[in-house]
């Protein structure tokens, strides 16, 4: 097989359903199979609904959080509470933390977290690895700071490598209106560097014009299983220009994961122009 998998449902919230499904099924057989499930997640509109559908019954109880851990494939340079945030999103509706350390309030990551609330997934706060944003900036340091720091994270906690590139269980991406995915939009110099982790300026071609960290498009490649999801007309043109035009990784960043090993999850709208 070398194409990746495309799952077309009718609408945003079928495909919300099957990918948390999904991710869930894949989290719990990395946990199985290796005792960790090592899982970089995405920001944007998509993983909200994604998110709700883990922290609830019954996936909820099927994925055994404590062996999961949480990555980000990248970030807003903001505060975790800011909602811009790719942090603030799974605060919001992925993480129960409170529940697993007795405390609610702001913990660890700087974000409000509610004690014992009966929806929310139990990742322990210690498998929690988002960017240290808040410190960067605090520091008056930058976003490559934040990356240098996260690489030392990996080191540290992180999933095992090949060739030195982290293979993560689970890649979660959205994708840009441009085609972008990460933060390695069109024409990155993230192609170029051999950092596992690096700061990206803002944008000026799309928004939000906020400097970035991400991760380096390697990981996409080296990652044993990755979820794509898109909903929505507006997605319609790039996505069938990703899936079917020749492969140009530059142009295209979204390509990379048009491998096998990926499952991309569309509503109609967002399929409407793949040749069926
Ligand atoms: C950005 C975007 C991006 C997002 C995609 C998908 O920071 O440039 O937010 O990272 O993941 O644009 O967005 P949707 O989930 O809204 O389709």
């Amino acid at each position: 097989m070398s194409e990746p998998e495309i799952v077309v449902l009718p609408d945003p919230e079928a495909s919300a359903a099957a990918a948390a499904e999904r991710i869930a099924a894949i989290l719990v057989e990395a946990a199985a199979a290796r005792g960790r499930a090592h899982w970089a997640t995405t920001g944007g509109s998509t993983p909200a609904a994604i998110y709700r559908g883990l922290a609830v019954a019954p996936l909820r109880d099927t994925v055994p959080w404590a062996q999961v851990e949480l990555w980000w494939g990248d970030d807003r340079f903001v505060p975790f509470d800011h909602p811009l945030s790719n942090v603030s999103i799974a605060a919001a509706d992925l993480l129960d933390i409170g529940a697993t350390s007795g405390e609610s309030g702001t913990g660890a990551y700087g974000v409000d977290v509610i004690a014992g609330r009966t929806a929310g997934a139990p990742i322990p706060a210690q498998n929690v690895h988002p960017f240290p944003i808040p410190k960067a900036i605090a520091e008056a340091t930058d976003p490559e700071w934040a990356a240098e720091r996260y690489v030392e994270m990996l080191r540290a906690d992180g999933p095992p490598t090949e060739g030195g590139w982290p293979v993560f269980d689970l890649v979660f991406l959205g994708v840009g209106p441009d085609g972008h995915v990460l933060s390695v939009f069109p024409g990155s110099e993230a192609f170029d560097r051999d950092e596992i982790a690096m700061g990206i300026p803002a944008p000026t071609h799309v928004e939000p014009h906020v400097a970035r960290v991400t991760l380096n498009p390697r990981i996409i490649d080296t990652a044993r299983r990755v979820i794509v999801v898109s909903h929505g007309a507006a997605k319609a043109s790039i996505l069938a220009e990703i899936l079917t035009s020749e492969r140009d990784v530059r142009r295209l960043p979204a390509q990379l994961a048009r491998r096998p090993g990926a499952t991309w999850i569309l509503d109609e709208a967002a399929a409407s122009q793949l040749p069926r």
